[in-house]
């Protein structure tokens, strides 16, 4: 079908509605949620882009699948299927179920994080970095230049600046136990690595003896951005991409939550068999027996079936196509936005949209909290009140970029959606010098203060 217009390659078959409200009840319900979006109940919001993550629409054969979900506490039917595709797919041999992506970390990390290590990858997930600073090592972030830049293009934001790598690697030698790139880099704003970029950060491990992991969460979505942006990957397929990435490392963390294509469950997976023991006796304590890890038989069949619809392009291509969908339509608008497009979300550019307000008045969080005000739309912030304070000096950490990101589920949301979202953007964006102040924290927990935080709005 090339020579014909592009549309999705699936229909709807059951559909939920979504309740539309006021400004004025928006007002109030933000107010009553300590201006913390995560504490709004779900019948308040009218299109929900907090998350990308176990927000998606299952398919008729995952559904299926459920129905044939093996429920045995041992040597369940549904985990050889998971475990065989998973093989298959990744090219991992050993295969630990968790309940989601945090549980994979805390289970792997347990045996590979000590007092005093020091972690480097590329913007490591807020999760990823809770769970090594909580084992009181910590990270060092070597993402390449470009990514703290909005407005430069490079097709590959996520890839990992070797020099850095190296420097960090010498200056730490002894103290790194593994090296964690994570595909397609959420905190960078979604952006993709290349392969090329894999394969020296891969080089350079491999001759410093340290392992390579992945946090693998939107690993499909990155091998369709090789396809499309990176030369020689054209005609190849996104499971032979998948598969090509993945060979130069040396094990994974899964959140399947994004490209698993459910809305529960993750996994580890790696050739270390002496690691993979050493976790499954950890993964039986907090987790469960090795063959389900937290999760249902049925869900582990719809996973398997999951992982292998997202790694199909004309998925790849019509989940990718409606986020660009949106941002083309707010670079349009005028509106600040970190480009090239990431792969599940646009992110708004906090520190151009909201010029008005200071940072330490949280101006992604204003502007997040507007959206909702004025749209019923629910995002979330990446900025200051995501960054947590430094874990020493109790100092609020100030990152490059305030961002506010707007995530798609996969499969949810119809292009129409889109466009309601951009229209409200824009009416913010046309008001924007109006705003002056921003939020003070009232109550704030110390790791991961995002999802409890209480705020107040600072009078002008
Ligand atoms: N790694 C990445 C890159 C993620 O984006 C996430 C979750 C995780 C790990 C943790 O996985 O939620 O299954 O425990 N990201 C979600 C998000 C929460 O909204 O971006 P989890």
């Amino acid at each position: 079908m090339k020579d014909l217009p592009y549309a999705e390659p699936y229909k709807t078959k059951m559909v939920e509605y979504m309740r539309p409200s006021t400004i004025e009840e928006r007002k109030q319900w933000i107010k009553e949620a300590d201006y913390n979006l995560f504490n709004l109940s779900s019948d308040k919001v009218f299109i929900d882009l907090l998350t990308d993550s176990g927000t998606g629409a299952m398919s008729d054969k995952q559904w299926a699948e459920m129905m044939v979900g093996d429920e045995s506490y041992a040597g369940s039917q549904s985990y050889l299927k998971l475990r065989d595709t998973v093989r298959r797919i990744t090219g991992f041999q050993y295969f630990l179920p968790t309940h989601q992506g945090r549980a994979a970390e805390n289970v792997l990390f347990s045996v590979l994080v000590n007092d005093g290590d020091i972690v480097p990858g590329n913007s490591h997930f807020d999760t990823t970095k809770g769970h090594i600073e909580f084992r009181k090592a910590s990270v060092v972030d070597c993402t390449i230049d470009e990514a703290f830049n909005t407005t430069v293009f490079h097709p590959f934001k996520g890839n990992v600046n070797i020099e850095k790598l190296e420097n960090s690697l010498k200056l730490n030698a002894g103290k790194v136990p593994f090296v964690i790139v994570t595909i397609t880099c959420n905190s960078a704003g979604g952006q993709p690595v290349s392969m090329e970029n894999i394969r020296a950060v891969s080089e350079v491990c491999k001759r410093r003896h340290i392992p390579l992991l992945i946090d693998a969460a939107r690993f499909a979505e990155n091998a369709y951005f090789i396809k499309m942006r990176e030369e020689g990957y054209r005609n190849k397929s996104i499971k032979e991409i998948v598969k090509e990435f993945f060979s130069y490392t040396d094990g994974m963390t899964m959140s399947a939550k994004k490209d698993g294509l459910v809305n529960m469950g993750g996994f580890i997976a790696l050739n270390n068999e002496e690691v993979y023991k050493k976790a499954s006796v950890f993964s039986i304590m907090f987790e469960g027996f090795k063959t389900y890890g937290g999760l249902n038989g049925r869900d582990m069949g719809a996973l398997a079936v999951g992982l292998d619809e997202a790694t199909e392009f004309d998925y790849l291509h019509s989940r990718i196509g409606q986020v660009a969908y949106l941002g083309e339509l707010l670079v349009k608008y005028g509106v600040p936005v970190q480009q090239p497009f990431g792969g599940h979300a646009i992110f708004l550019d906090a520190n151009k949209f909201v010029l008005t307000i200071p940072r330490d008045e949280y101006r992604a969080q204003a502007l997040a909290i507007e959206l909702y005000i004025v749209g019923g739309i629910r995002s979330v912030e990446i900025g200051t009140i995501l960054a947590d304070r430094d874990p020493f000096t109790h100092k609020n950490r100030y990152p490059e970029l305030e961002l506010v990101r707007l995530a798609i589920p996969r499969r949810t949301y119809s292009l129409n959606h889109m466009r309601y979202v951009a229209s409200v953007i824009r009416k913010i964006y046309d008001s924007r010098s109006q705003a002056k102040r921003g939020y003070r924290i009232i109550d704030e927990a110390p790791i991961m203060r995002h999802f409890t935080v209480k705020l107040e709005k600072i009078k002008t």
